[in-house]
């Protein structure tokens, strides 16, 4: 079916292992961290940032709107387009550090590397002309790379998805390894989901705030929207279509012909490397057509695929967390959190007020909206465990969050600091946070019920929750944290034998920061 590896020879070939040896990446080859098109023409976005002034809890206690909630507002402005650019993938902040200029962004990225682009696709009803943009986050402006109405090859290709094809605007993201596999080699394919995730968290939090319906595509034909970018998959792959808006149908005859595109652009770095296993593994969960991706979303899962794992092992004390209600607690409007997230290496030993900790938690574990994902479930191909070391009126130690119930489960006592570093790669500022958050998935388990894509969905969902998780912390002005990487084996011994099986998709850690 196809010619890629399969996701559980993927995984296990990217584990991090104790003892491994590193080649240090070349400076000199370092690669840009945005894509620069050398000559096409620009189109300008709104002239200002205007800020939601919804609280960040808010917006992360609700859902995006469906299309058809009566509250939701289906059309995009200029203003919504703008924002949405910004907040999801913006350059926040610029800093000098000897002769290199590093660009932060508005969502954390594995090394600030920021491989990952978003393509506005907007129809004859959207907020700017018709045709296929590209953003650029230096100038907050969008590249023309066609003029005209594409969606149809977007509904085409993701087997006419019902909000792709009646969203005015559909924004495709997509990851350039080399741009993050010059520090991280193979393992660049889980970091395209990972740090896709954190852009969509900020882009899906914004809608939210913003009341207008978005959602999550992951089932498409790759080609078909490589195509329509002028992208070849072997160096910069599509991973999500994201609609945006609704209520502006192309109807199925608007599909029209996708000549090649042969745009330059300016070289990444002096000397781009290849790492094949990366393009395999994103072709063994490839899907070729239409038909193959709506039959993948056909049958989507809507009970955890873990449930019944936590009778394997007698069940530990279960503590009731205590969020704020809806409408309490820090009223950080959305545009403060994500201009003050910066991620946090140094913490002090104060602990963590129990009630902001259930509330981050509370507030970042929900349901994603994923096209592969139906109900309401917080949690479908994950499960989320902590290493608890300073939270008020909590004893340290290993716990497994069970978010239907609002309840942490002891899995065994005792201080986790220096396992939650070991664990992190010899990283002290793992130790150093309050708490420790690890996203585990089943990849058999995946990958049985979903195929090979959904590899992809399962470190999609605990991405999400990550950039979540950094907008939750961040709607306090004493709470901080950061994404960490971590040996993967280890992890899952730390919690076995309720993990046995699993293995880590995402690692979050945070506390309270020296500066608070
Ligand atoms: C999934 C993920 C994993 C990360 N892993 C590490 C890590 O292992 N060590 C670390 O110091 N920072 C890690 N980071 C943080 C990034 O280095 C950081 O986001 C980036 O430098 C940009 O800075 P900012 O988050 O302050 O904007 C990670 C971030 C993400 C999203």
């Amino acid at each position: 079916m196809h010619d890629g590896v399969s996701a559980a020879t993927y995984h296990e070939r990217t584990k991090h292992v104790p003892d491994q040896q590193w080649d240090r990446p070349d400076p000199e080859n370092r690669p840009r961290d945005h894509k620069r098109y050398v000559d096409v023409p620009a189109q300008a976005l709104g002239d200002r940032i205007q800020s939601t002034p919804v609280a960040t809890l808010a917006a992360l206690g609700g859902d995006p709107p469906a299309p058809d909630d009566p509250a939701s507002k289906t059309d995009v402005d200029l203003e919504a387009l703008t924002q949405r650019c910004y907040y999801a993938a913006g350059v926040l902040q610029e800093v000098d550090r000897g002769d290199s200029r590093f660009h932060f962004r508005a969502a954390s990225c594995t090394g600030a590397l920021y491989h990952v682009d978003l393509y506005p696709v907007v129809g004859d009803d959207g907020p700017v002309p018709a045709g296929v943009y590209h953003f650029d986050p230096l100038t907050c402006s969008l590249d023309v790379l066609r003029k005209g109405d594409y969606r149809g090859v977007l509904a085409a290709a993701s087997g006419d998805h019902e909000r792709v094809a009646d969203a005015p605007v559909t924004f495709v993201t997509t990851s350039t390894w080399w741009r993050n596999a010059w520090k991280y080699t193979e393992r660049t394919f889980r970091h395209a989901f990972w740090d896709s995730g954190t852009v969509l968290a900020n882009l899906l939090s914004v809608a939210t705030a913003l009341e207008i319906p978005a959602s999550v595509v992951l089932g498409f034909a790759d080609d078909q929207v490589a195509n329509l970018l002028g992208v070849e998959t072997a160096e910069e792959a599509p991973l999500e279509l994201v609609p945006v808006g609704a209520g502006s149908p192309i109807g199925t005859e608007s599909r029209p012909d996708v000549d090649p595109l042969d745009y330059e652009t300016e070289p990444l770095s002096p000397n781009p490397n290849s790492f094949p296993l990366i393009h395999e593994a994103y072709q063994g969960g490839s899907l070729p057509d239409g038909g193959a991706a709506r039959a993948w979303r056909d049958d989507p899962v809507s009970a955890p695929l873990s449930a019944g794992r936590d009778e394997r092992d007698s069940g530990g004390e279960r503590i009731l967390l205590d969020p704020v209600g809806a409408g309490r607690g820090s009223k950080a409007p959305l545009p403060v959190a994500i201009r003050r997230r910066r991620s946090c290496r140094e913490y002090s030993e104060a602990p963590l007020n129990f009630r902001k900790f259930s509330t981050i938690l509370d507030r970042a574990v929900r349901h994603q909206p994923l096209d592969c994902l139906a109900g309401d479930a917080p949690l479908l191909l994950n499960d989320c465990y902590l290493a608890v070391n300073a939270v008020e009126g909590l004893e340290p130690g290993r716990y497994q969050y069970h978010p239907t119930d609002g309840e942490l489960e002891l899995l065994q006592a005792g201080d986790c600091r220096d396992d939650v570093t070991r664990l992190a790669l010899d990283q002290d500022w793992g130790g150093d946070a309050a708490v420790a958050v690890y996203f585990m998935t089943d990849v058999d388990g995946v990958v049985e019920r979903l195929g090979e894509r959904g590899y992809r969905a399962a470190q999609l969902e605990a991405s999400l929750i990550g950039g979540r998780l950094y907008l939750a912390c961040y709607a306090h002005r004493d709470v901080a944290g950061l994404g960490l990487t971590f040996f993967d084996d280890m992890v899952t011994d730390f919690f076995s034998p309720r993990a046995a099986g699993q293995t880590p998709t995402f690692h979050y850690v945070f506390g309270t920061p020296d500066s608070a």
